[in-house]
């Protein structure tokens, strides 16, 4: 007989650890661009139905199959589908999918505890200078970096579920709330910083596109830690006692309030730093928002509040954007984790163990590929273009495999587990859920417009990355 499994201590924890998941580089740098380049306030509104509308009832269903099942991604599908073999395949794309997007999202995490580390040793002028980041990740100090970052999601994994993940949750996630929310007040009383208030919050339909509108839901699937496995085996940890709409609910609001939040913390501090910016000068992607722009605008602020003023806003933003990043790779390789430890019957130390030596392999290589090693470098090539290992992770698996998972996940629990089922195990816990309108949506959505919205996302996303040829915008 294995051990009992673990579980969340507390509702409280889980939706800790759940947000901390959902909270990441996504909410932090993602979203403000996403929305100052689409439309502001349009954007926003588009993003807020998405979530309630689609994301909700898909993070339902992942955290239905986890509770129910008690199992991994791979177990879960085996175990509620019969063992049949499609849908085993499905349990594997659930474990794949975040083992290789905690590959990229390490070297991320890697390079903002880099910037951290140099904005609180009082490198600030260096960061902000333009060379500086093509010159930093192909630096030697990387791969200190990488080894501190692996060490301390080890860590905090080793601890396991109640001890280590949702301990680092309530640890981390309230500390970042306040930093969050003291950058923001900050930010508002510099100079010209209601312009960007302005901008980020006014609505401009006409930039709303097809293109506009498949990216918010891409990147609310995203941000919502949705397609990767981690909800099912997060709703494993929980205990059938505690309801999983009303935790859900919790954990789409945190996130997506985070988001808000921090697009008031960036977009007016780049306004109040050119107040006549124009969003083609926003950088195109969040990478180089953090590391190259950002860094420009924390110096400038040495005008005003000094030097060691200017680093503590940069020190202070670095270490927000680090935690939110961290409690979202613990939650990512949880997930491969589980499924060593369900499916192998390993301890979590050796299943940590195997894990840690195939992440680091492979964080090694992406970290090598950005010129360091040029096989990695210039590793494929598709649609007119060379593409790098780095770059083919994030193509593939953060870029057009989660709407599929979703798609399936869909499927999945209408169809082969059954409504029947899956509306029992969302009652369970939460008996008001039962008969209401909400459930009537999830259920009908579920089996009907959601799944085909995300496979018509998927197949365009295919199209476009791999063929050079999108189907909408
Ligand atoms: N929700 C995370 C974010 O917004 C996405 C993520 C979660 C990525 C877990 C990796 C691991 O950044």
């Amino acid at each position: 007989m294995s051990a009992p499994r673990e579980q969340f201590g507390s509702k409280l924890g889980f939706i800790l650890a759940a947000a901390g998941s959902a909270v990441g580089i996504g909410n932090m740098v993602g979203f403000p661009v996403a929305a100052t380049k689409n439309g502001g306030g349009a954007f926003l509104l588009i993003y807020a139905i998405f979530v309630l509308v689609i994301c909700l009832p898909v993070m339902l269903a992942e955290m239905a199959v986890g509770r129910h099942s008690q199992k991994d991604p791979l177990g879960a599908y085996n175990k509620l589908s019969g063992g049949a073999a499609g849908w085993r395949l499905a349990g594997w794309l659930s474990i794949i999918t975040p083992f290789m997007i905690a590959v990229f999202y390490m070297v991320i995490t890697v390079w903002i505890f880099g910037y951290l580390f140099h904005s609180v040793t009082g490198d600030l002028n260096m960061l902000a200078d333009p060379s500086t980041f093509g010159s930093f990740i192909n630096s030697p100090s990387v791969f200190i970096f990488l080894g501190i970052v692996t060490a301390l999601v080890y860590l905090i994994l080793l601890g396991g579920v109640q001890e280590g993940i949702e301990k680092a949750a309530k640890l981390l996630m309230p500390t970042l709330f306040f930093m969050l929310i003291g950058m923001v007040i900050f930010v508002l009383t510099l100079d010209n910083a209601f312009a960007g208030v302005e901008y980020y919050l006014i609505p401009d339909f006409s930039k709303i596109t097809a293109s506009t509108v498949s990216s918010a839901l891409s990147q609310a699937f995203f941000s919502l830690s949705l397609g990767m496995g981690i909800m099912i085996t997060y709703g494993s940890y929980l205990n059938r006692s505690n309801g999983v709409p009303g935790a859900a609910k919790m954990v789409a609001l945190t996130d997506t309030a985070v988001a808000f939040i921090a697009g008031l913390m960036i977009i007016p501090a780049v306004f109040s730093f050119n107040p006549d910016t124009n969003t083609s000068e926003l950088s195109d992607s969040s990478v180089s928002l953090i590391f190259s722009f950002l860094p420009k605008i924390f110096l400038a602020l040495q005008a005003t509040i000094g030097y060691l003023g200017a680093s503590i806003v940069a020190s202070v933003f670095f270490l927000l954007v680090f935690f939110a990043a961290i409690t979202s790779l613990v939650s990512i390789l949880e997930v491969p984790n589980a499924a060593l430890m369900d499916e192998r019957d390993m301890t979590r130390k050796s299943s940590l163990m195997v894990l840690g030596v195939a992440m680091l392999v492979l964080a090694l290589v992406s970290i090598t590929s950005f010129g360091m090693v040029d096989f990695f470098t210039q590793f494929v090539g598709y649609a007119g273009q060379s593409k790098s290992f780095f770059d083919v992770l994030v193509d593939v698996f953060y870029d057009t495999i989660l709407p599929f998972n979703g798609f399936l996940i869909c499927i999945f629990v209408i169809y082969r587990w059954k409504k029947a089922n899956f509306n029992a195990e969302l009652d369970h816990g939460e008996p008001s859920y039962e008969g209401s309108f909400f459930e009537k949506y999830v259920d009908f959505s579920v089996g009907t417009f959601i799944p085909v919205i995300l496979l018509l996302i998927f197949i365009n996303t295919v199209a476009l990355k791999f063929f050079g040829q999108g189907l909408i915008g």
